[in-house]
């Protein structure tokens, strides 16, 4: 489940700080989440989010050691990411992630659902003590982005004229905002210029991009093994992502099948022959491979470092976990 670790290794040690802190700044006040905490930080996410935060925070103070707002910048990170997966869990009915079960299936809904909320309220609070309102806005832009993902995604289910650019747009809300805005927020802390500053967002959006569409053709290619999440379970829901909708385009029977929603028997499979019969998976790569190499043409405008070279590593990194 874990990047190849020398992806990480300039902010090794810090990410172990960061896994230290989380755990004690989530469990720190209320018992009844201290269970939820430990379960959601101690089990295998990739720590994706807060490793680029501590990356851009690296590779932009190459005279200075990075500041405890970095530190704090990149937990926040992670924070607001775990509270969007407790909801998506409670909204896809997934029992596993990370490996392990999820908060409602061990809780029950009403519990993630608070949990969640207490997650986003508690990221909020040590966001606004950062003290730097850019920073503030940045990240609570990302708060409102992710919920806008989650209700645009629920009314499109099902809807077989979703347009690609549609599906980005959800894409941008749910998991490239959220980098990129991190990303711009670790350059502003550093006091980077306005223009690299705009560069950092545009690494974020676009790597964010390529890892959403990863994501969704993983959720055919993959095994819940692997993934530690289940496996071909977007399609079923009614979820139609790039690998589906570039396959609409070459299997009209494709419609008819996602637009009754898989009600007669053997439909589901059937739709899934379709895909895998069809160049959807190789399109959404390609597309995918396109996002990430925009990223990458972003990250130029920094001095040459070992950190940088690791955040240029991590736009191959992103479309690696295809093989
Ligand atoms: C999962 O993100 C949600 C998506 C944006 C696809 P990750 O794949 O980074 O999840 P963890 O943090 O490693 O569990
Ligand atoms: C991204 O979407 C997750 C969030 C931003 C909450 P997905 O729905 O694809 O995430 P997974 O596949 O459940 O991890
Ligand atoms: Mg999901
Ligand atoms: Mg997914």
């Amino acid at each position: 489940m874990t990047p190849a670790t020398s992806l990480f290794t300039p902010v090794e040690a810090d990410l172990q700080i960061l896994a230290d802190n989380l755990t004690q700044l989530v469990g720190n006040r209320h018992p009844i989440l201290y269970a939820a905490a430990e379960h959601l930080f101690g089990a295998g996410g990739k720590r994706i989010r807060p490793a680029i935060v501590l990356l851009i925070s690296r590779a932009t103070m190459l005279e200075n050691d990075i500041t405890p707002r970095h530190r704090r910048l990149a937990e926040i990170t992670e924070m607001i990411h775990t509270a969007s997966l407790v909801h998506d869990d409670v909204v896809d009915e997934s029992n596993v992630r990370r490996g392990v079960p999820t908060v409602h299936s061990l809780f029950g809904n009403r519990i993630a659902v608070l949990a969640g909320d207490f997650l986003f309220a508690q990221s909020s609070w040590y966001l606004a003590n950062l003290d730097n309102l850019d920073v503030v806005k940045l990240l609570s832009e990302v708060i409102m982005d992710l919920a806008a993902g989650e209700i645009q995604q629920g009314l499109n289910r099902f809807d077989t004229n979703l347009s690609t650019e549609t599906y980005l747009q959800k894409s941008y809300y749910k998991t490239a905002s959220l980098i990129a805005n991190s990303a711009k927020a670790a350059g502003l802390l550093s006091d980077v210029s306005p223009e690299t500053a705009e560069n950092l967002y545009n690494y974020g959006k676009h790597l964010g991009l390529a890892f959403q569409i990863v994501d969704d053709i993983l959720d055919f290619t993959g095994s819940t093994d692997t993934l530690g999440k289940p496996a071909a379970s977007d399609l079923k829901s009614g979820n139609l992502t790039a690998p589906v909708l570039f396959a609409l385009k070459e299997q009209p029977y494709l419609e008819v099948l996602i637009e009754r929603e898989f009600a007669q028997e053997g439909d589901l499979e059937q739709a899934l022959n379709l895909i895998s019969d069809s160049q959807g998976i190789e399109k959404a790569r390609e597309l995918a491979a396109h996002h990430a190499q925009v990223a990458r043409e972003n990250i130029d405008s920094l001095a040459p470092s070992e950190s940088r070279q690791a955040l240029i590593n991590m736009t191959d990194y992103v479309l690696s976990r295809l093989y």
